[in-house]
């Protein structure tokens, strides 16, 4: 994608807590009031490593990805998203590849997040690019990428 690109750099939590209150209503389901969106964004600021989809100066999406297990068996994404207005152009597919990337670079073997059920645009996004269904739970779905 043209002028578009992924940046992997640590914000602060207002960076981070202004992303997510100002997109909430893209995730499915809503991310207010299902999450404490401050707790949320301090907890990715102290555990996750940060994936900024850029257009130029602009922000378009975001990513955050647990990169701690010990043996660097998978890195956990619990968040990712493209702003509405930039939806299905292809960037998610831009934000996903750069969060793997990270991945492969730090010798990671495999990437997991775990989706609802009723996202169906999310689950096929990540059908599409060869996640595969790790275990089922009761209103989600835990999903892996093997790198
Ligand atoms: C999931 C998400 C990040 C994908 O980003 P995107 O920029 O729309 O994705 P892309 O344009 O790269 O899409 C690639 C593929 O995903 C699938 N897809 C994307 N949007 C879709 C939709 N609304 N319906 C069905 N499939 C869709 C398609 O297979 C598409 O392939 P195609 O372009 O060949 O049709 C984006 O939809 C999003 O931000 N969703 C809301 C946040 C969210 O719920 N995140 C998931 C939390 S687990």
């Amino acid at each position: 994608m043209n002028g578009f690109t992924v940046l992997q750099h640590d914000k602060g939590k207002a960076d981070v807590f202004n992303y997510l209150s100002e997109n909430s209503s893209v995730f499915v389901p809503e991310l207010i009031p299902r999450v404490d969106v401050n707790l949320f964004a301090e907890k990715i600021v102290e555990n996750a490593k940060q994936f900024w989809l850029m257009e130029n100066a602009l922000v378009s999406g975001f990513a955050s990805c647990y990169f701690n297990h010990p043996a660097r068996e998978f890195g956990f994404i619990n968040s990712i998203s493209v702003i509405q207005s930039r939806q299905g152009r292809g960037l998610g597919s831009l934000l996903l590849e750069g969060v793997a990337q990270y991945a492969r670079a730090n010798s990671f073997k495999q990437i997991r997040l775990e989706v609802f059920k009723q996202n169906r645009a999310a689950i096929d996004f990540y059908y599409k690019h060869r996640f595969t269904i790790l275990n089922d739970l009761e209103e989600k779905v835990l999903l892996g990428l093997n790198l």
